[in-house]
């Protein structure tokens, strides 16, 4: 039986760490840390997600300078408004709450935040930082990710790391992280040829797709880390729950590591969006 990445306890101590971190800061009669979530639209899932990080930002005695736009709002609006939040000292972290409706270019927003407020990582400048093993600021969740493997003592030197899941927010950035970290990575997605066999041959199995259960006993190596990222919304027995991209309920016997959805990778990528609105804060203090 697995031992559980309790992401959700782990995000609680960060946080209670980084509230202390903001508190002295005021203390010494600084400005509070500020973030600015953008929001377009009325998607219930990203609704809630919004929802959740201005909270944490209000609990760690942060600023939320977030802003909720119209489905209808135009390129431009949202254009004008990040180069406002750019250059408003106040905001310290600019995130661009994805998806957006068809009709924006999500990309060139994202390439307008500068890299310096860049909270979720997604410029091209920090993602060549990561690229290059430069310090910079890294895409949350995966953050969050090699977080918990830390607090675990869980060492992806030496180990075969299969990251199923290419995207830019997660798959692409957390196979660059664990390569950082000497793991042997294997980049799978939805043209691998038989992914099980892939998936088997992992010591550190990462799933990051969005499909329920996908990952099933039979797929996972003895003794394996186990990590959930997908979050997935099912509605089998009449009433909505999440669900991760791993069957836990198999899985838990075969691998020796696994996080639990909820509670293991998702309080994570929220914990690790404050730590890098506070990282960004001290850098631009510090000058
Ligand atoms: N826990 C958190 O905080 C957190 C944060 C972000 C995302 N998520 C969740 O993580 C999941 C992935 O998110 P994302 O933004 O990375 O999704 P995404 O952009 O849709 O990417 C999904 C990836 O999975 C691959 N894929 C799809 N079907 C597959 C299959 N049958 N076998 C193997 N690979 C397959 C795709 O391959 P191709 O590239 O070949 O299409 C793609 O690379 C979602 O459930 C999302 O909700 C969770």
């Amino acid at each position: 039986m697995a031992d559980i990445l309790d992401g959700k306890a782990l995000a609680q101590t960060l946080q209670t760490d980084l509230a202390q971190q903001i508190a002295k800061i005021k203390a010494a009669g600084g400005r509070s840390p500020g973030l600015a979530v953008l929001m377009v639209g009325d998607n219930p899932a990203s609704a809630a997600y919004v929802r959740n990080k201005e909270r944490a930002c209000e609990k760690l005695g942060m600023v939320s300078l977030g802003k909720h736009f119209p489905a209808n709002t135009t390129q431009a609006e949202l254009s004008q408004v990040i180069d406002e939040l750019n250059h408003d000292d106040r905001v310290d972290g600019i995130l661009v709450q994805l998806p957006l409706p068809d009709h924006l270019d999500s990309v060139a927003l994202l390439n307008q935040i500068h890299p310096d407020k860049d909270a979720d990582g997604l410029h091209p400048m920090n993602l060549g930082r990561l690229v290059r093993g430069e310090v910079g600021l890294q895409s949350c969740t995966p953050a969050g990710v090699m977080k918990l493997l830390e607090e675990y003592h869980i060492d992806p030197r030496g180990k075969h790391a299969v990251v199923i899941g290419r995207s830019i927010l997660v798959g692409k950035p957390l196979g660059l992280m664990l390569l950082a970290q000497d793991a042997t990575v294997t980049m799978a997605h939805s043209r691998t040829p038989d992914l099980p066999a892939v998936a088997r041959s992992a010591d550190i199995l990462v799933a990051a797709v969005g499909r329920p259960n996908l990952i099933t006993a039979d797929m996972v190596k003895p003794g394996a880390v186990v990590i959930d990222v997908g979050i997935n919304r099912i509605t089998d027995d009449g009433g909505g729950r999440l669900v991760g991209d791993v069957d836990f309920a198999s899985v838990k016997d075969v691998a020796s590591w696994i996080t639990p959805v909820p509670g293991g990778v998702g309080p994570m990528t929220v914990t690790m969006l404050m730590a890098n609105t506070v990282w960004s804060y001290l850098r631009r203090v510090a000058g």
